[in-house]
């Protein structure tokens, strides 16, 4: 059983063995919309991942979420390796279930780190991403973080992923901001987080039901 909306997530819910490189909070109710958040930030610690942390508190129990921890797991891209590595079969088995995905990632040296771009190249053969809703977190300081974004945006779009823009916003989240439960409780944040959560919730609601054939 999920949180109320805007109250933290129950922590025991931490990674079924199914889900090994995902930290995830529990379906709430059946057929909720589910969420993948990717933080690009391997860092303990990471502003971003406790963004996206706090991201899937608030998203409950209206969205399952989960939070991708694997990122340091997925190997070098190599083109056509058959079959995938294991720790790739299992994000695309995640990417494959999500109704949206959201990427939270610092800038590193101008871009978004090159775990991240490498994670998304596995994604290229396999359109995994190919029509996936998808939006981005921007937690930089404000005047910093820009590459990041546009070099996201630019692979995103690359993959034909379709941008949900009213769910994306830069939100500073200082280090200082993140506590000990690794999440962040600042209510300015909190706000900013519930409405990218609200425009998902929306763009899905809206979005035409897959027909059947
Ligand atoms: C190798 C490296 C390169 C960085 N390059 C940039 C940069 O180009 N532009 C920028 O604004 N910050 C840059 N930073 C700062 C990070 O984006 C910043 O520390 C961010 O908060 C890290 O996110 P995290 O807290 O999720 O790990 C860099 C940090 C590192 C470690």
């Amino acid at each position: 059983m999920g949180s109320a909306p805007g109250t933290p997530a129950s922590e025991s819910s931490v990674v079924e063995p199914e889900s090994a490189g995902t930290d995830s909070v529990p379906e709430s109710r059946p057929g909720a919309p589910r969420i993948l958040l990717i933080s690009g930030s391997t860092r303990p610690g990471s502003t971003n991942t406790a963004a996206l942390r706090t991201f899937a508190d608030i998203a409950a129990p209206a969205f399952t979420t989960e939070l991708f921890t694997g990122l340091v797991e997925i190997p070098a891209f190599v083109p056509g390796d058959q079959p995938a590595p294991p720790p790739v079969r299992a994000l695309r088995d995640r990417l494959a279930a999500a109704d949206a995905v959201v990427f939270c990632a610092p800038e590193y040296a101008g871009f978004i780190p090159g775990s991240l771009k490498n994670l998304l190249e596995w994604t290229v053969g396999g359109a995994d991403l190919h029509e996936k809703p998808v939006a981005w977190i921007s937690v930089a300081a404000p005047g910093r973080g820009e590459g990041a974004i546009t070099s996201l945006r630019t692979v995103l779009g690359y993959v034909g992923a379709v941008e949900i823009e009213s769910a994306c916003r830069r939100i500073t989240v200082l280090g200082t901001m993140v506590g000990p439960d690794e999440k962040v409780a600042d209510a300015t944040v909190r706000q900013a987080l519930a409405e990218s959560v609200a425009a998902i919730g929306a763009y899905l609601s809206a979005a035409p039901a897959p027909r059947e054939l």
